[in-house]
Parts: structure tokens; C-alpha cells; sequence
């Protein structure tokens, strides 16, 4: 596999010089003006997603070169690399194979891919784990006894299913409730003890690795708590998702599902990890769920690049944060339900983009992952819009919008459509007819996603958009967007301070540290 980075190819410095003549003062509304055609041009259509990509600041000769820049980098060989089970994450010598979980049995295929077949036995392990899974999941849905499930995970283990649970709220069906436990922090855990009760709760302890912190001192907790509450039937009440079951087992649960290295952390939520989304949707919404990814995923494989969502949404990422100098962009999913979709995109994007250093280990002389963050529609209008709006720095704002309620309350819907749409144009249109105060510059960017409804099938295309779109920008700035030794550093300090505000010991600690832990031992 042949991969450039893409500051070192011929199109980066066509971009660079079309950057300074045309793109720094390229200017949406002119742009409109002189193009009736482009809301057609910039759009795309992708399975279960409607993108307009219209109000970018980009032009068609812009888009053009950031096409030969996919192509100069080398995105569609990585691309085939990954879906043909190549070990592409080569810090950790480990396949990116995530897709797989969302692919069709081989009996299924009309026609299997070559490379498919070299994987046969992974995904006929997969299925086999999908079956167990799901078979349990109804298990657990039929068992009326069983009121509460307790997630205890952190990170991917945590934010997919979470945000899939809360999002495909209007799929759950009833007697159930869902709790999520992935801090260390007492309080957290605490809190929800205090809700449920022995005899009516599973505990799912998710973790790939089964030896992370935060997890473990949870686990631990629930299951002393479980003890302390007379509880014995510790095979009916937890149950584990991990790669490592002999660890699951060592802790004492012999209820297992497992999944496999290939399966990054942030992309696990279609694995094990998805059971408290398949206890909560079913058997038959959790195979809707996966169905559509695999959909993306065929999407993202197959259609040319410049009909290709996440190669267009992650070039966009590209030319915003290495030509403009964007650092961040904004998520505003305009539906309740998405609350935690910006604290999941953080982490997909951040820790898997969020690197100083290209795949040889070389500095990069670029910037990589922008900082995401958000809060649903229109609750965000109300905080932070006036500095997308007005403020100083520029931020691309991404859009969510659904087509169909789930709900009959009059007139909401319409409403909060109003409102999206609202946004987008204030942000592209400003308002100059005031001086001072109550100027707007507008020509401020957005995308503009639209889902017919938030289904268990449209969901899993959107994570799936997302996913694909990272692995675009993080292929074309040349680095491994599949590993994260950023966190390692700080586990280790937090093991060597915990054992000094156990003793007080201080000798040879920077004089802050040394000085918050005097404090806080006090
Ligand atoms: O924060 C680092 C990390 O390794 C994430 O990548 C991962 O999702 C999370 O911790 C939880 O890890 P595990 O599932 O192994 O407990």
C-alpha cells in the first residue's frame, strides 16, 4: 500500500496557491448568486443520509484538487487496505476491522468480495457472537423481573452504546430502564445503587481490555454492593463484554460475549459492547442498526470519490483545518434524543485524530484533529451561537436535522425545523444593514445533514458517515488514527499518585502537584 502524506503532494501546493487567489475571501453568498446550480453540486446523497455541503467555502475547482489530493495520498488504497483485513494499525501490529461486525453473513452475500472470503473465519466468529448476543438480549427483554441494566464501561465502551440508547429512545420498549456508569467517581455509581434493586438488575461490565481503572473499581463495587444486598445469583445478575474473557471469568462472571483486537475501543458500539442498545431495541432494530453502517460501509467502498460522503465531509475537514486554520467545529444535532452524538464524535475523532506525529513518527508540520463539541438544537442557540455568530475565530457548524417526529405534539416539529434551517442561513447570510453591535459578518460555513427519521437503520448510517469520515482526513494527513498512547501517560502518573496521597510522600514532584496533594490530604 502506497500512502503520501498530503503536504508532500503536488495537489497540497495547488490548494495552497488556490487558497491564497481565490479561497481566503471566498464568499458564500456571491457564490450562490453566480451559481443557481449549487445546491445540486454540492450535495450528496448517501444511503439513509441527505448531506448539502452547499454552504462550505468551497468552489468546484477547490473540490476538484482536494479529489487529487485523496488521490495523490493514496486514501483509496488505504481505504481497500482496511476492508481487506490488512494490519493497518501498525503501532499495535493489529487489523481495522469494525466494518466486519456490520457485514452480512457469507451465506447472505449474493456475491462475496474476494477479500471477504480471506476473512471468512472472522466473520463467521462474528455471527456466531451476533446470535449469542442477540439471543440474550430477548432473553433479557422477555424476563419481566429484570427492571434495570447497569452499564459499567468507559470511553467506547460507554459513549456508543450510551448515545445509541438514548438516541433510538422512541424504539425502547417499556419495563426497562438503562443506566450508565463509566466514571470513577463514586457519585456516579453511587447514585444509581441507590435506584435499583438486587433481585431486578443486570450489570453489564464492558470493557475491551477488562483491566481498566475506572471499570474494574466499579465492577468491584457492584459486586460487593451486590453481596452486601444478599445477592448470590451472580450468573443471572452481571454479565461481561470483552476481548478478554479469561480475565471476565477470573472476576467471577461466567456470563461472557466476546469481540476481537481488531475492534478499536470508539468503534466497538456494533460488537458486545452494543448489548444495552440490543437489550433496549431488539433483536431486529440491533440487526436494522447494524444494517445501516454496513450500507455506509458499502458506500464509502464502492461510490467514486467525488460521490463519496465521508471522502467529501473528511476533504472538507482537511481544507478547513490546514488551509483556513479552523480549529474546531461545532455539532448541532437538532433532535433531543442526539444529546450525547457530539460527546461520542469527540472521542471518534479526537482520539483517533488527535496525533502530533505521522504513521513513520515524524512530526507533522500540520495541523491534525480539530476540537468537536456541541449541544443539541436549539438549546445550544441559547449559549454559545452568539460566538458562531459574532465572534472572532470562524467555526464550521455541522447540522443534524429529521425529516419526521416522533411525537404529535403540534407545531414543535415545524419549529424546531425553522430553527435549523434559521441558523444555517443567518450563518451564511449575516446582516450588514446594522453597523456595530448588531452587524453579523456571515460567509460563516456549515453542513447540513438530514435523516428521514432517527431509526435504529439511519442511526448506524450516521455512526458509520462518521467513522469513515475520520479515517478520510486521518489517512490524507499520513497517521494512525486507529491507536491512542495519548491516554497511557496519565493512567500511569494517577497509579503513582494515588500511592502518595496514600502516604503524603512528596519527594520528587513538581512543586504544583506536590503542592495540590499537601492541600487536598488536609
Ligand atoms: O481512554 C482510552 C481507552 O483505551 C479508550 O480507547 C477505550 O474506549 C477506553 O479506554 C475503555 O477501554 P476498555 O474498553 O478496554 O475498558
Amino acid at each position: 500500500m502506497n500512502r503520501t502524506r498530503c503536504d508532500r503532494t503536488p495537489a497540497w501546493k495547488a490548494l495552497k496557491a488556490q487558497f491564497d487567489a481565490t479561497g481566503r475571501s471566498f464568499d458564500l453568498r456571491a457564490a450562490f448568486g453566480s451559481d443557481p446550480q449549487r445546491f445540486d453540486t454540492f450535495s450528496q446523497r448517501a444511503p439513509h443520509v441527505f448531506a448539502d455541503l452547499s454552504k462550505n467555502l468551497i468552489d468546484t475547482a477547490t473540490q476538484s484538487s482536494l479529489l487529487d489530493l485523496a488521490r495523490q495520498s493514496g486514501l483509496t488504497q488505504h481505504r481497500d487496505a482496511m476492508f481487506a483485513g490488512d494490519k493497518i494499525n501498525h503501532t499495535e501490529q493489529r487489523a481495522v476491522m469494525h466494518w466486519l461486525l456490520r457485514n452480512p453473513p457469507l451465506a447472505q452475500m449474493q456475491q462475496a468480495r474476494p477479500a471477504i472470503k480471506n476473512v471468512s473465519s472472522e466473520l463467521t466468529a462474528v455471527h456466531a457472537t451476533l446470535d449469542a448476543m442477540l439471543a440474550f438480549a430477548e432473553q433479557v427483554r422477555a424476563d419481566a423481573a429484570i427492571t434495570d441494566v447497569v452499564n459499567i464501561g468507559i470511553g467506547g465502551s460507554d459513549l456508543g452504546p450510551q448515545m445509541a440508547v438514548l438516541a433510538l429512545d422512541g424504539y425502547v420498549s417499556p419495563g426497562k430502564r438503562f443506566h450508565f456508569v463509566s466514571n470513577v467517581d463514586g457519585h456516579e455509581l453511587a447514585s444509581v445503587l441507590k435506584k435499583v434493586k438486587v433481585e431486578s438488575t443486570l450489570f453489564l461490565i464492558a470493557s475491551k481490555t477488562f483491566t481498566t481503572i475506572e471499570t474494574m473499581t466499579n465492577a468491584n463495587s457492584a459486586k460487593a454492593w451486590f453481596a452486601a444486598q444478599g445477592g448470590t445469583d451472580v450468573a443471572r445478575h452481571f454479565a461481561a463484554l470483552t476481548t478478554n474473557v479469561a480475565a471476565a471469568n477470573a472476576f467471577g462472571i461466567s456470563t461472557t460475549f466476546g469481540f476481537w483486537d481488531w475492534v478499536g475501543g470508539r468503534y466497538s458500539v456494533w460488537s458486545a459492547i452494543g448489548l444495552p442498545l440490543a437489550i433496549a431495541i431488539g433483536a431486529q432494530g440491533f440487526r436494522a442498526f447494524l444494517a445501516g453502517a454496513h450500507d455506509m460501509d458499502e458506500h464509502f467502498r464502492t461510490a467514486p470519490l467525488e460521490h463519496n460522503l465521508p471522502v467529501r465531509l473528511g476533504l472538507l475537514d482537511v481544507w478547513y483545518r490546514n488551509f483556513h486554520g479552523f480549529t474546531s467545529r461545532s455539532i448541532a444535532p437538532y433532535h433531543s434524543a442526539l444529546k450525547r452524538f457530539p460527546a461520542y464524535l469527540q472521542q471518534l475523532e479526537m482520539e483517533s485524530n488527535g496525533k502530533r506525529v505521522d504513521a513513520s513518527g515524524e512530526a507533522l508540520p500540520m495541523g491534525t484533529s480539530p476540537v468537536l463539541w456541541g449541544e443539541p438544537g436549539t438549546n445550544g442557540q441559547h449559549a454559545y451561537f452568539q460566538m458562531l455568530h459574532q465572534g472572532t475565530d470562524v467555526v464550521p457548524v455541522e447540522f443534524v436535522a429529521v425529516k419526521k417526529p416522533q411525537h404529535r405534539l403540534p407545531g414543535h416539529h415545524t419549529l424546531l425545523l425553522a430553527n435549523v434551517l434559521a441558523q444555517a442561513q443567518a450563518l451564511m447570510l449575516g446582516k450588514s444593514d446594522a453597523g456595530g453591535h448588531k452587524h453579523f459578518t456571515g460567509n460563516r460555513p456549515s453542513t447540513f445533514l438530514v435523516l428521514d427519521e432517527l431509526t435504529p437503520t439511519s442511526l448506524g448510517a450516521l455512526i458509520a458517515l462518521q467513522e469513515h469520515r475520520v479515517f478520510v482526513s486521518g489517512s490524507l494527513w499520513g497517521i494512525n488514527s486507529f491507536d491512542q498512547w495519548g491516554v497511557e501517560l496519565g493512567k500511569v502518573l494517577a497509579k503513582d499518585v494515588e500511592a502518595r496521597l496514600g502516604s503524603g510522600e512528596t519527594t520528587g514532584l513538581d512543586g504544583s502537584t506536590s503542592g495540590l496533594l499537601t492541600l487536598l490530604r488536609a
